[in-house]
């Protein structure tokens, strides 16, 4: 949890995060300020999650300095010119009640709805980055980045942009691990965060996964959040259980060369239950 990568502008940024996609505005707030109780210094959380506000109360009401927390957040996916970017990143700032953010990231290339078409929006990327390139400057924000890009996506950001992406938040984890993408964004000098890194919930019960987890001693969870770790990604496992809290901060073991051999070709999950629906994959995930 205290452990840091340096982004490519010199701020750091702990290696955990806790993720609060579908945490209520109402419950985030509490959950925030469990996991800043028992160590947790990095919160991430986005426009689309419509907790915000809870995510910036619970930072503010933990009692933790400002300067010792990560806070990120992402411009919604739909935004994609520089007058609606501009006055949307004032209104995170403004409802998480926050100074500055530490970093804010475009949450997707493509509006959820065109996810996986054709259009990648260049254009409106570049209004978008224009706009975090803007606050960055004006202190609002202490790093910028971006989440879902792939190749063509960020090659348009560095050629076009006049400060590269610090960060590029993408889905990772065990069973689905875009290698490709992460050498590619990492070769860049951009940190790759991997989003999802339980799958979701969905490969808890994988009996591989099991059996490995208890020759580690260690729940299938740890297992998942530490081969992100031992990729050089920054895992960011979303829990609102106290319980999980704790235990998915237990990183410290380290899984073999041979068993992150095995690890990285895990079966690709075929079926994420639930959140095969939900905006983020689009309810179109091959
Ligand atoms: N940039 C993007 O487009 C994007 C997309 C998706 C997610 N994200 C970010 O990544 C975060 C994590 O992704 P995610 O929420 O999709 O899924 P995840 O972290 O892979 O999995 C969360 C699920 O695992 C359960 N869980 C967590 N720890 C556990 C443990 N130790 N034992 C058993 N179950 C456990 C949680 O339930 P409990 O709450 O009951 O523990 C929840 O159901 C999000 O919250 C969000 O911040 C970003």
């Amino acid at each position: 949890m205290h452990e840091t990568y340096t982004l490519s502008n010199g701020i750091t940024i702990p290696k955990l995060g806790l993720g609060t996609w579908m945490i209520d505005n109402d419950q985030v707030t509490e959950v925030v300020k469990q996991a800043l109780k028992l160590g947790y210094r990095h919160v991430d959380t986005a426009q689309a999650y419509q907790n915000e506000e809870g995510v910036g109360r619970g930072v503010r009401e933990s009692g933790i300095a400002r300067d010792e927390v990560f806070v990120t957040t992402k411009l919604a996916a739909e935004i994609k010119s520089y007058e609606e970017a501009k006055a949307a990143i004032d209104e995170s700032l403004q409802k998480m009640g926050l100074d500055y953010i530490d970093l804010m990231l475009i949450h997707s290339p493509q509006p959820w709805m065109e996810f996986g078409e054709e259009d990648r929006f260049y254009e409106g990327n570049l209004e978008a980055w224009k706009a975090l390139e803007e606050a960055y400057r004006d202190g609002k924000l202490r790093a910028i980045g971006v989440s879902n890009f792939i190749e063509t996506d960020l090659d348009n950001l560095l050629e076009n942009g006049s400060i590269s992406p610090m960060v590029n938040q993408v889905l990772a984890h065990i069973s689905n691990t875009p290698f490709d993408l992460i050498d590619y964004t990492q070769s860049k000098g951009i940190l790759v965060e991997a989003y999802s890194p339980i799958a979701h919930g969905a490969v808890l019960d994988n009996e591989q996964l099991v059996e490995m987890a208890n020759r580690y001693d260690v729940s299938v969870a740890q297992l998942c959040i530490r081969y992100d770790q031992q990729l050089g990604l920054l895992p960011l496992p979303k829990t609102k259980t106290v319980e999980h809290l704790k235990t998915n901060a237990i990183l410290d073991f380290t899984i073999s060369d041979e068993d992150m051999e095995t690890l990285k070709h895990v079966e690709k999950i075929k079926d994420y239950g639930e959140a095969r629906v939900m905006p983020v994959f689009g309810g179109k995930l091959k």
